[in-house]
């Protein structure tokens, strides 16, 4: 197998309870992540799922380097160099070629449509990837080609080009769906290998739908690979090529949407 992703014997706990001076007490912390562990195969798309709190969330967050596991190892392989996620800096997981949408909207707000997707259009070179954020103003003037590079790759997706249309409104003013197709729309200009989408169909419209779909067909067309939480079994049986279900903060089971699915376990979490 050609794994992209080998996350080994993972643990993560977090404190439930705080003491005096936001100490947390004895004993008082909740293990998430229990030793889990998964291979991931370059290329395909693959879904994590399980019941609410189970900690597939946490587990993202872990991949992107946002919260450190006590124990275990992530190595990712870009097909360049390896790199272990677990001892390294966000904005380096990144600029390896991890990408991500979170669950909910996570948009900057205050800019422009347009200006959001030349921040995500860039590559994030430095320690200093926020500048773009800071400087707008600089992007404006500085990024004829940019531009260009962005309107072909949004070019094909109907719903891509209405957003291009709303390029001036403030990120903040589209609706919940629209916000999500921004930042689904931002991870088809970046340089990624890897996609991690946090429970991407949530929310969506129909049309949106057809989107996440299309979306998903041209990524794996250019080879990347994407490992997404759902909780939309539709969704899943049509889109996913494999799939694991997280429980008790490991994988319980592993194998087609179809053989997961069956589990009984995997029926009573999702009410099927
Ligand atoms: N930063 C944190 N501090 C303390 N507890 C946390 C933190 N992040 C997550 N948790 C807890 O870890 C558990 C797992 O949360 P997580 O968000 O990973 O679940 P999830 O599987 O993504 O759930 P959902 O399907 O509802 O999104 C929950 O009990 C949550 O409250
Ligand atoms: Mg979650």
């Amino acid at each position: 197998m050609d794994t992209i992703l080998d996350i080994k014997d993972i643990h993560k706990s977090f404190a439930v309870n705080f003491g005096r001076k936001g100490r947390a007490f004895g004993n008082e912390y909740k293990n998430v992540i229990n030793g889990l562990s998964i291979g991931l195969e370059r290329g395909r798309v693959t879904a994590l799922v399980g019941g609410n709190g189970e900690g597939k969330t946490t587990l993202f967050n872990i991949i992107s380097g946002l919260h450190r596991p006590e124990g275990g190892s992530i190595l990712f392989n870009n097909g360049r160099n390896t790199i272990d996620c677990t001892i390294t800096s966000p904005w380096k997981i990144a600029s390896s070629g991890v990408g991500r949408m979170f669950q909910g909207t996570r948009v900057f707000g205050g800019l422009s449509v347009i200006d959001h997707l030349l921040l995500q259009a860039r590559p994030v070179a430095a320690e200093t990837p926020f500048n773009n954020v800071i400087f707008p103003l600089k992007i404006r003037k500085s990024d004829r080609e940019l531009k260009q590079h962005i309107y072909e790759n949004l070019k094909e997706f109907d719903e891509f080009r209405e957003l291009w249309k709303e390029g001036k409104k403030a990120a903040s003013s589209l609706s919940f769906a629209r916000q999500r197709m921004l930042s689904l729309a931002g991870l088809l200009l970046g340089t990624y290998d890897l996609l991690l989408l946090d429970e991407p169909s949530s929310g969506l419209s129909p049309e949106s739908f057809n989107t996440l779909y299309n979306f998903l067909d041209v990524m794996t067309a250019r080879g990347k690979t994407v490992l997404l939480i759902e909780h939309n079994m539709e969704f899943i049986k049509k889109a996913v090529d494999h799939c694991h279900y997280m429980a008790e903060g490991r994988i319980l089971f592993s194998g087609s949407p179809e053989e997961v699915l069956s589990h009984d376990k995997v029926k009573q979490s999702y009410l099927l």
